[in-house]
């Protein structure tokens, strides 16, 4: 028997909006939700959704697609929902998956922010019901974009108070503490943040930072050009090696990610329990307290497509090369993987899979590129405090990338 809580998701078609509307659909938490609104920028029709399909023991679900933050304030906004949204005034839970990239920091901080305050103030004006409020904040805010990183791991909570100031100003997530502690000051809400590093996850038509996306694109196309795969006209029965993309320091430094589903999952679990969770705190979030390497991991993404995963042609450990976020070395020895899809792209079309070509990862793509060469120092996660509250889930971080590129295939992103 559904409940009463009404959830809004904002941003419902990236990486973790579209799990969360996939999780609450697969009734993660019947009992309490009776309504879900999808709300997303780009077009989304339903029957391209790729969740489930409706069912009468669902939540019922609203999908609102054209929603553009940017424009207008929290007043104008409050006046769109109301139009657009079915029983707005029943939102119980907030669930924010909004990022839009620009290549200038401040003013991407200035854009993001804007847009997280007219959200919030419209609901102010129309969401009297209001309970929990829960954001994904980010590595970045632990200073990894600085080359060589800036704390020493594993990353702890605490340490986002003490970030320096200069970098603190490049990125949102401080903007957006500020801007809930104002908020919920005096409110029956309250808020929290979750910190994850890398997602994987599967969204329906492409995302700014999706590196599962990317890198199955790569590896699909990779394996097609050598014989290997569902596609392949003319089969190779030989092994085929696939290096990793970057050097021997990206393969071998420690971090921690995290599946869309496993952060969906605990943010809904949050917002059901706010006196564990609420009151704006932190909680790095991971699929398992032991930290990965990308060099054990590649064998196993490159396997799913046939091929065989080896280390990186370039060796060196790469902490001279001191590159900060998006930057790779001057000549690398091989294209990268961004390189190698915008080369090859033309067999998504001649193979009738031209949707992985609009649907394939957007502003993101050079840093994706450069992930290999940048990442080149530990930064896995503490979990102390997320265990602590008793809700921790623990998965093989594998299953999220094999689960995803199962996903691709049927929704036509990659051969
Ligand atoms: N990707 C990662 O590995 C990663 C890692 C750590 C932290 N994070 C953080 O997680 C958060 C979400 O990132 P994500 O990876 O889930 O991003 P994503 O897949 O690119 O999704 C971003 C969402 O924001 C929406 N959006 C963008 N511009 C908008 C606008 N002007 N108006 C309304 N909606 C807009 C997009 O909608 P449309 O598609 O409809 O335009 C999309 O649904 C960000 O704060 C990011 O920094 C991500």
């Amino acid at each position: 028997m559904a409940g009463s809580h009404h959830a809004i998701i904002y941003g419902a078609s990236g990486l973790i909006g579209w799990s969360l509307v996939n999780q609450l659909l697969r009734s993660y938490d019947v009992a309490s939700f009776s309504r879900i609104t999808a709300v997303t920028n780009r077009p989304l029709n339903l029957s391209e959704s790729h969740w489930p399909e409706p069912d009468r023991k669902q939540p019922v679900l609203q999908l609102v697609s054209g929603v553009d933050l940017r424009h207008g304030d929290g007043a104008t906004l409050a006046g769109c929902l109301k139009e657009a949204i079915n029983d707005i005034d029943t939102v119980t839970h907030i669930f924010y998956l909004v990022f839009t990239a620009i290549d200038d920091d401040l003013e991407e901080v200035a854009v993001n922010r804007s847009m997280f305050q007219s959200v919030i103030d419209a609901h102010g004006l129309v969401s009297p019901n209001l309970q929990f409020v829960t954001f994904p904040g980010g590595t970045r805010g632990y200073g990894i974009y600085a080359p060589g990183g800036t704390f020493t791991p594993p990353l702890r909570e605490e340490m986002v108070k003490t970030l320096p100031v200069d970098y603190a100003k490049t990125v949102v997530y401080p903007a957006y503490r500020e801007l809930l502690t104002t908020a919920s000051e005096g409110k029956k809400w309250t808020w929290c943040e979750f910190c994850p590093d890398a997602i994987v996850g599967f969204t329906p038509n492409g995302s700014q930072y999706s590196l599962a996306l990317h890198w199955a694109q790569y590896l699909s196309l990779y394996a097609y050009n050598h014989g290997v795969g569902p596609f392949a006209q003319t089969k190779n029965s030989n092994p085929v090696e696939v290096p990793f993309p970057g050097n021997a320091a990206g393969a071998n430094s420690l971090f921690s990610p995290v599946s869309s589903s496993t952060i969906a999952r605990c943010m809904i679990n949050a917002s059901l329990h706010p006196e564990t969770f609420g009151n704006g705190q932190l909680f790095n979030i991971a699929d398992s307290e032991t930290p990965c390497r990308y060099g054990d991991l590649w064998p196993k993404l490159a396997s799913w497509f046939g091929l065989v995963g080896v280390g990186p042609i370039e060796d060196s450990q790469a902490k001279d090369h001191n590159l900060g976020v998006g930057e790779l070395p001057k000549a690398t020895q091989s294209l990268t993987p961004g390189e190698y899809i915008i080369r090859h792209r033309g067999v998504f079309d001649r193979c009738g899979r031209a949707s992985a070509i609009s649907g394939g990862v957007g502003a993101g793509h050079r840093q994706l590129d450069s992930v290999g060469y940048w990442l080149t120092f530990d930064r896995e996660l503490s979990l102390k405090r997320l265990i602590e509250t008793g809700f921790m889930e623990t998965r093989d971080p594998v299953h999220g990338w094999l689960e995803s590129f199962e996903m691709f295939r049927k929704a036509g992103l990659i051969l």
